[in-house]
């Protein structure tokens, strides 16, 4: 899929690693629909980029205000002729709780529920909504493809850390979704390939202790050092144009495999 010419939505755009992806994909040629909840900088990115991006606040454990987010995008593709390509659904949330505490104290409902809402109903929904309208676009290329979806995991889908059961969760059920996904939307030329992060510079990890850093510094293989979001919008820029990338996880991690603490 070329990105250029076409219109990719990227949700969590006005952050981290989303917001690295819309950076790489307007400079590509495309233009990127920024969904955050973070107005002041979704904005104050859009109105940096001009004409090859939009913001619009989107909250994704709410389908309502999905839905009106997605015909705020498919209006403007309308406007500027420039067809839906693909989803990144990287909007997410940690909220570390262990399962059961020193105090016998279960994780509270509540927070199990926030993390599951955002990263994975809320990157479902996002996918299954556009999905009608990308694949309503017509067939490109010598393959006939129609868009792209690139859902963003994490190490911890693998090996989740202590305090990660609901994160790990979340991340997992992504991970796992990836290959029905694919199946169900080969017949329409569209590809289903998620990223599987491990430590990347971003707010999600900018608070982390000295002491957490260090610990993470010593489960890093090569190079020993958080990724950079450039560097994940560079292998998204690849999910995107390698047309053979479908139905994978891929982990980006410089060999890291996560203990059980740090
Ligand atoms: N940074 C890492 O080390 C790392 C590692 C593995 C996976 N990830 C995943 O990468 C993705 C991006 O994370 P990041 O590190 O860039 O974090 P970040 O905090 O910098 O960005 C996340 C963005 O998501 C937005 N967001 C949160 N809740 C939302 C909601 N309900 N609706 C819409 N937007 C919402 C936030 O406002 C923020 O702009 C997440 O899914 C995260 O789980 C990150």
């Amino acid at each position: 899929m070329k990105i250029s010419g076409r219109t990719f939505v990227v949700s969590g755009g006005a952050s981290g690693l989303g917001r690295a992806c819309v950076l790489d994909i307007c400079a590509q040629g495309g233009n990127a629909a920024i969904l955050d909840m973070n107005t002041e900088a979704g904005e104050e990115l859009a109105t940096a980029l001009g004409a090859s991006a939009r913001f619009i606040q989107c909250d994704v454990s709410s389908t309502t205000s999905i839905a009106s987010a997605v015909s705020s995008i498919v209006s403007w593709t309308r406007q500027t002729g420039k067809p839906l390509g693909g989803i990144i659904p990287a909007a997410g949330v940690g909220l570390p709780a262990l399962i059961l505490d020193k105090h016998l104290r279960p994780a509270s409902l509540e927070s199990i529920d926030f993390v599951l809402s955002i990263n994975l109903r809320g990157t479902l929904d996002l996918v299954r909504q556009l999905l009608p309208h990308l694949a309503a676009t017509g067939p490109s290329g010598p393959d006939g493809e129609r868009g792209v979806v690139v859902m963003v995991a994490s190490a911890a889908a693998f090996e989740g850390q202590m305090g990660q059961v609901a994160y790990s969760a979340s991340k997992g059920a992504v991970a796992a979704m990836t290959l029905p996904m694919a199946r169900d939307l080969s017949r329409f030329g569209i590809r289903v390939v998620t990223i599987a992060p491990s430590m990347f510079e971003s707010n999600m990890t900018a608070h982390l202790s000295d002491k957490v850093r260090e610990g993470l510094q010593k489960a890093m293989e090569f190079p020993a050092r958080a990724g950079k979001p450039d560097e994940f919008a560079s292998l998204v820029r690849q999910a995107i144009e390698n047309v053979m990338l479908n139905g994978v996880v891929i982990r980006l991690d410089g060999a890291t495999r996560m203990p059980s603490k740090l």
